[in-house]
């Protein structure tokens, strides 16, 4: 009998893509989670596609997940497929002479207060452009970088690889804060050793911020003993504005505080400093979109200029 060929076999986009989203992150929760779908629609995608197929793709053992020999195979393959289809939809758009599409940005977290600034007029001047603006932190951004999710990417301390290119956006100093009513608030050049007895509240690991912060300690040879461990910026700036502690974070989140809750200490070796980078891989060839905001953010040098 004649083997049908694999296109033929009802194989949809939307069942590899499926495949795609739980074999990068052996995870059905997860990619339900990514693709915003309910996890029964991804097992039913999965089921039919391994069907169509005729092989299993992953193997559940325990409670984990693993690529077969042929999820392996169909992962490779797929990812070939959809970069072929990427490109074809940049030569389409090209040829249509048009920057419309979607551009896919993945951010540190802390990026969030930053990014936005670049959007806003990017996007009123490429009404057309739908965007997709991923955050998470670092270690989660890295993830997505290595898996090839986005177009650009957004971190203030991008993995060092020769094939990435890292263009310099905008510092981003790391400031010492306070409560407002904190009785070292008045004082000017205090050293690390005036805050050692603080409570320090820090980011998650895995977060850029902490990275930073942990390196520029051990080159001081400071030791940084943490009180409380918070995922996110603006639960912190409220712990710290509610008295619990001292912590450091990038100036850029301050821009939205209310006046009055919270202060920056004035230490010395303080601001640590850091920078904003736009990433990608050299070789990946960028959509027109993505193309587009390259040049954008290389000319709005003015929309970067921030109280940071
Ligand atoms: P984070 O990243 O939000 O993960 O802390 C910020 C950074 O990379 O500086």
């Amino acid at each position: 009998m004649e083997r049908t060929r694999f296109h033929t076999r009802q194989t949809t986009f939307r069942q590899l893509e499926v495949f795609r989203a739980v074999a990068e992150r052996l995870s059905v929760t997860e990619a339900a989670h990514a693709l915003h779908l309910a996890q029964p629609s991804v097992s039913t995608q999965l089921g039919k596609l391994e069907l169509a197929l005729g092989m299993a793709l992953f193997e559940r053992i325990g409670k984990r997940l693993f690529l077969t020999n042929a999820g392996r195979e169909v992962l490779q393959g797929t990812r070939e497929l959809f970069a072929a289809l990427d490109r074809l939809d940049m030569r389409l758009g090209q040829l249509r002479g048009l920057t419309a599409g979607q551009l896919c940005l993945g951010a540190v977290t802390t990026a969030k207060y930053l990014v936005p600034r670049l959007l806003g007029p990017f996007c009123k001047t490429y009404p057309d452009v739908e965007v997709q603006f991923n955050i998470a932190n670092r270690s989660e951004v890295i993830r997505r970088l290595q898996a090839n999710l986005d177009d650009l990417y957004v971190f203030s301390q991008p993995p060092e690889q020769p094939d990435i290119l890292s263009i310099p956006l905008a510092d981003n100093p790391l400031v010492v804060i306070a409560p407002a009513r904190h009785p070292l608030a008045a004082r000017a050049r205090l050293s690390w050793a005036d805050l050692a007895d603080q409570p320090f509240i820090s980011r998650e690991a895995g977060s850029g911020t902490r990275r930073a912060i942990e390196q520029h300690f051990a080159r001081f040879d400071w030791t940084l003993r943490t009180y409380m461990t918070i995922e996110s910026n603006e639960a912190i700036k409220e712990s710290v504005a509610a008295g619990l502690g001292i912590a450091i974070l990038s100036r850029h989140t301050l821009v939205h505080t209310a006046p009055g809750n919270l202060v920056e200490l004035d230490v010395e070796h303080f601001p640590i400093a850091n920078r904003w980078y736009l990433v990608h891989w050299r070789s990946k060839p960028l959509s027109p979109v993505a193309d587009a905001f390259l040049h954008f953010v290389a000319q709005a040098e003015a929309l970067l200029k921030t109280n940071a």
